[in-house]
């Protein structure tokens, strides 16, 4: 066994409950059953070993089939024993034997697919001789999004059936393929359209007394390596740009490159070494924690999953503005139809040919198909009554963001919906609970903060008002899954969790410009930590006007004597709201390509003498720890007072709807991994420093008192609930 890598542990078998052997005449079907995505946990790969051998002894069986039980064949390795492994709790385990094993076989073995074969499903079936699959399953390698690489011969067989450029591409992008387009690549020997065991087994007897094709064995795709350099090139080039800081989609395209230059038994030693050193880093620790953290944030405590929900067949959007053609939008894409309503005519035409434009751009770049789009478009009715809000089961509010205005709208829809039709608002800052206030009935009422451009976005913030009841609540969260998006519960507060920690985050990017750093200069360093964009230029793309409008609303919640920034508010005395005026802390062409604006940096610097700030060379580190700490403060308090669930909601609100990077796991993650103790001591400088706005969060203090994480938290959450 060459192939184990060292410290790893190789299996024999024992057949169990996980895999069980059945026999078709002369062949032997060997069915995986470990719901519910038949994943390689513990005792999986035993299985699958004895069967082997158990075919193998019966002289009356000629073939075998591996199918999973239940939804899909093999959704990988199970991604839970990763920690074990990596703490030390759990021995490492290589799947490489068994699958050498399989391929070994001197009966053939024919992989059948249905649902999904990925990353270690993938690899367990390329080691089988044949494989068939349904049209509607999908393979692939998406171990990158886990911050690892294929670890069980992947990077190996891929590129040695579908071409080096392909298994690239699925490796490095961790992209699924359907199984039509997996058939036409040669991965799939076979699409079945009806039964798939039925016709397995029948391909199986076909194939029976042939030789049993090995793939480690072939080569005729690996191509020479000057065919391959220009595309191993590409990859890396294309990776720096589209999944920039990284490191596993690099090391994907390293173990591709192995493939081509070394023998099959050294390039899996090659990629054996790279996957553990993917494992072990940071940035798949906090990847398989985004990877449980958003199936976690759909469990709701108190909202149990049998809670009934409200059927949505039919939806209404009142306000057909930025946010409001995104949303009809969202429920459009998902086939549920739309009436858009606006008090303004104008403005409905124009948000209906907003919309029919971004349509139509999503056909030029591929997207959706004509057809797809006709039919969607159909699904919005503009509309400028609520003649026909009766027949809706839900309405998402989109109007002007103002109180007064809210609830004469909300008045009104209460009078014209039905008694069980939801109402929810998209306020970004409202109170959820004064809006339900103006109807009769608010139970019905719940925040759904979706976020722009909302047709993009996937986080979608469900806002819990007093009395949303749990009905409405466990329909907004199951609806989001449906909208394509992910839901996350929040607590009703200024801001919810999102807004609220943002706040803080770009006060302190202001504050930095205030004391002496460039604009360039602070969004650049937080680009380098990884986010999408700085916090600066964030402010261009969505306006300066949106958030002085609001800080003007609540001045006098301000409390005095406290610092606040004052640079933006000015800028919009100046009529620089940003790209929408081609100027804002940058300057804008007439392409919104941004240049550094001297202007503004002169005001500034005008602006902070006369207010008396010393200006001060500022680092990078500093700048990152301003404003990822002032996030992590924040967000220990919304946690502390209940506003989100789990420490966990946090970071996935921020890397779905603020552009952190996915590779720190969020905010409170990153918080974790730095260690608190370090963190707790930075915010206890800024506190001494810039004062009251840094006080540390209590539950900071105690976490750190106690030697426990954020992750610790959610744990002791979990179990005292
Ligand atoms: N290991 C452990 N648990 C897994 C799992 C896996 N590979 N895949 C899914 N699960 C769990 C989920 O956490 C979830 O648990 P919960 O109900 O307690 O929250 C449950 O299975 C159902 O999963 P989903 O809610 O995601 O179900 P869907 O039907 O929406 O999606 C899926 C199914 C497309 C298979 C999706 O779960 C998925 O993409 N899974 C991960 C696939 C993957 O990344 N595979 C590679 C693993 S790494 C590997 O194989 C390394 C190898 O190269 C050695
Ligand atoms: P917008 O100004 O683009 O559109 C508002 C629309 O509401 C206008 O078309 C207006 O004619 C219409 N309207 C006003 N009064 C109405 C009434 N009584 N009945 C029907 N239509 C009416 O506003 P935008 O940006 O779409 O914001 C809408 C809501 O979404 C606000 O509450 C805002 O806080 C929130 N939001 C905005 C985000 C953004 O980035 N723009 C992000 C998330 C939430």
């Amino acid at each position: 066994m060459g192939f184990v890598p060292k410290k790893a542990k190789a299996f024999g078998g024992n057949m169990n409950d996980l895999v069980r052997i059945t026999k078709d005449n002369d062949v032997a079907i060997i069915t995986i059953d470990n719901p519910p995505v038949n994943a390689l946990s513990p005792g999986v790969p035993e299985g699958i070993w004895a069967a082997i051998d158990e075919m193998n002894r019966d002289a009356a069986i000629k073939a075998a089939v591996v199918i999973g039980g239940g939804r899909t064949f093999v959704a990988g390795a199970d991604i839970k024993e990763f920690s074990k492994m990596t703490s030390g709790a759990s021995p490492r385990r290589s799947l490489l034997p068994l699958l050498l094993h399989i391929e070994d076989s001197p009966k053939p073995v024919v992989m059948a697919i249905h649902g999904n074969a990925f990353g270690g499903g993938l690899e367990l079936a390329m080691a089988g001789h044949y494989r068939v699959a349904s049209p509607l399953a999908q393979v692939g390698q998406p171990e990158v999004k886990l911050g690892i690489i294929p670890g069980a011969g992947g990077t190996q067989r891929l590129p040695r059936l579908v071409g080096v450029a392909k298994a690239v591409e699925m490796c490095a992008e961790g992209k699924p393929v359907s199984a039509r387009e997996a058939a036409m690549l040669g991965l799939i020997d076979q699409l079945i359209e009806v039964d798939l065991l039925t016709g397995a087994v029948a391909f199986a007897r076909e194939v029976a007394d042939r030789p049993a094709p090995k793939t480690r064995e072939r080569s005729e795709e690996l191509a020479t390596a000057a065919e391959n350099s220009p595309i191993f090139t590409a990859a890396r080039d294309a990776t720096g740009k589209k999944q920039r800081g990284m490191k596993a989609p690099l090391a994907a395209i390293d173990a591709v490159e192995a493939a081509t230059r070394l023998s099959f038994e050294e390039g899996c030693q090659t990629e054996a070494k790279l996957f553990t050193e993917c494992l072990f880093s940071d940035q798949s620790k906090a990847l398989i924690h985004v990877f449980f953290g958003e199936r976690e944030v759909a469990k709701i405590p108190d909202v149990p999953k049998d809670t009934p929900v409200i059927p949505v067949n039919r939806v209404a959007v009142v306000g057909s503005g930025t946010m409001g053609g995104g949303i009809a939008m969202v429920f459009a894409n998902a086939g549920i139809p739309v009436l858009l309503k606006d008090v303004d005519k104008t403005a409905l035409e124009i948000g209906m040919s907003k919309i029919g434009k971004n349509y139509a751009n999503s056909v030029q770049r591929g997207r959706f198909t004509q057809a797809f789009v006709d039919e969607r478009l159909r699904l919005i009715t503009p509309v400028s009554t609520y003649d026909a809000f009766d027949g809706v089961d839900m309405v998402v509010e989109a109007v002007f963001e103002g109180m007064a205005l809210k609830k004469t709208v909300f008045a009104e829809l209460d009078r014209a919906c039905r008694r069980r039709a939801i109402l929810a608002s998209n306020t970004s800052t409202l109170n959820i609970d004064e809006i339900a206030g103006a109807t009769s009935r608010s139970e019905a009422v719940i925040g759904t903060h979706f976020f722009s451009p909302a047709n993009v976005m996937r986080l979608l913030e469900i806002v819990r008002g007093k009395k949303s009841s749990k009905e409405v609540i466990a329909t907004c969260m199951q609806l989001s899954k449906k909208l394509g998006k992910i839901g996350v519960l929040v607590g009703n507060c200024r801001g919810f969790a999102g807004n609220r920690m943002f706040g803080p985050y770009r006060r302190e990017a202001q504050f930095l410009v205030e004391e002496g750093a460039d604009v360039e200069r602070v969004d650049h360093a937080l680009v380098e930590f990884g986010c999408a964009m700085g916090p600066l230029a964030t402010g261009d793309l969505a306006g300066l006007d949106v958030g002085w409008r609001i800080r003007k609303e609540y001045r006098h919640l301000d409390k005095p004597g406290i610092r606040q920034p004052f640079a933006e508010d000015r800028l919009c005395e100046l009529g620089r709201y940003g790209q929408k005026t081609l100027k804002g802390w940058y300057r804008y062409d007439e392409n919104r390509r941004a240049s550094a604006d001297p202007e503004v940096i002169a005001l500034v610097r005008k602006w902070s003498a006369d207010a008396g700030i010393p200006q001060r060379q500022i680092s990078a580190d500093e700048i990152v720890d301003r404003c990822v700490y002032a996030l992590v403060n924040e967000g220990a308090r919304i946690l502390e007072e209940g506003y989100a669930l789990r420490a966990v909601d946090i970071d996935i609100i921020y890397l779905n709807g603020y552009g952190f990077p996915a590779y720190r796991g969020g905010p409170m993650w990153h918080a974790d991994t730095v260690g608190l103790p370090k963190v707790y001591q930075r915010i206890c400088e800024f506190h001494q420093q810039h004062g009251e706005l840094w006080a540390p969060a209590p539950l900071l203090r105690r976490l750190v008192e106690a030697g426990k994480t954020f992750a610790e938290f959610d744990k002791e959450q979990a179990a005292a609930a």
